[in-house]
């Protein structure tokens, strides 16, 4: 009796232990771009203190996937969905089904568009993480001079951020495409559409369709050989490259350096990776936005924890998915080049020194 007793109870533990419910469900497109290992490791690293039982899946960069995941995880009775898109549209679907089983659905980096399923979004701005980009390479560019070689390189048009990283970047050069200062090289409806300084989604999508990388490493380098292998030679010699995260920006990198004709390059990025990081302090990237994925993980998860009270999370302004202003909480950002990499990378505690070699 004691014995049937002991195994009923243990076994009740063990089957408690394993099907317990998750509470949060976080969701992330793909281990293949390293920003979302990135937000993985992060999260795993928050979550050990955050009070609350959760559970992180990859879509690896398919929405059927993505859907399937966000099934399993309503099946596990979570209350809150953390989740960044692989396809901002696609994922409508995904958010409206969790939010039918009345899960709290926080849209993470990347905006879930067209639906009213979303309640909240934590974000950094990206808006000016492209403005960093256009300032920076404006300031490489001598005063006065007319002319020079402009490549611009977009992310992925499944991905809303790519439009509002492009807004940024186009808010900061059309001025001085206009003018004269720039003449892009790798894109005719850029030049096209040179005079207006505010661009409509349709007119973005249009230099986007033309210039995306799909986030996609090897597009990007297959991109711009493709690129200079259609620039005339003064298209080339001295460049300035909008390149739209770091993965992307040393792929281009890479194929401008090995150009003989490209004499100097200057190259932006975004993340912070270890790799670009190196880049940077090697001279064969010109500059990176650190978007301090801890305080991204830290929003999300406060606002899980204030959903799971009852509360609502704070609120500083407002995005629109085409369906919904949704209530968001962007974060700001910081760029980082050879002069402050050593302050803003390591001596923040975002990298360990050891990560690096050549580091000053
Ligand atoms: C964006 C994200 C970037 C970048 C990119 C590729 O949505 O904001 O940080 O990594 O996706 O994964």
């Amino acid at each position: 009796m004691k014995r049937t007793l002991f195994i009923a109870l243990l076994f009740t533990v063990v089957a408690g232990f394993v099907f317990a419910d998750t509470q949060v469900g976080i969701v992330l497109p793909t281990k293949d771009e390293p920003r979302w290992i990135q937000d993985q490791t992060r999260f795993l690293d928050a979550l050990k203190s955050a009070g609350f039982s959760a559970k992180v899946l990859f879509s690896q960069g398919d929405s059927a996937k993505e859907k399937a995941n966000v099934e399993a995880l309503i099946s596990e009775k979570i209350k809150v969905l953390i989740i960044c898109p692989q396809d901002g549209t696609a994922a409508a679907a995904a958010a409206d089904l969790a939010h039918k089983a009345g899960v709290k659905v926080i849209s993470y980096d990347r905006l879930i568009r067209d639906t009213t399923s979303v309640d909240y979004y934590v974000t950094f701005d990206s808006f000016m993480v492209g403005k960093a980009w256009g300032d920076y390479l404006n300031s490489k560019v001598p005063a006065g001079s007319k002319g020079n070689n402009l490549y611009l390189y977009a992310g992925a048009a499944s991905d809303n951020n790519a439009f509002i990283f492009f807004e940024g970047a186009w808010s900061a050069l059309q001025p001085k495409i206009a003018d004269g200062t720039y003449i892009v090289r790798n894109s005719d409806k850029a030049v096209a559409l040179k005079n207006k300084a505010k661009l409509t989604r349709d007119e973005e999508a249009q230099i986007i369709g033309q210039v995306t990388t799909n986030w996609n490493f090897n597009d990007a380098k297959n991109k711009a050989e493709a690129n200079l292998t259609a620039a005339p030679k003064e298209a080339k010699g001295t460049v300035y490259i909008c390149a739209p995260n770091d993965g992307t920006a040393r792929a281009i990198a890479d194929a401008f350096a090995a150009d003989k004709d490209v004499k100097t390059y200057y190259i932006t990025g975004q993340d912070a990776e270890i790799a670009s990081i190196q880049y940077i302090i090697d001279g064969k990237q010109s500059m990176t936005v650190l978007k301090d994925v801890r305080t991204l993980v830290n929003d999300a998860i406060n606002a899980a924890v204030a959903y799971m009270k009852g509360q609502t999370p704070p609120v500083t302004s407002y995005y629109n998915n085409g369906k919904k202003d949704v209530p968001a909480k962007p974060t700001a950002i910081v760029t980082v080049t050879k002069d402050n990499v050593k302050k803003e990378i390591v001596d923040s505690g975002y990298w360990p020194a050891d990560k690096f070699t050549g580091l000053k």
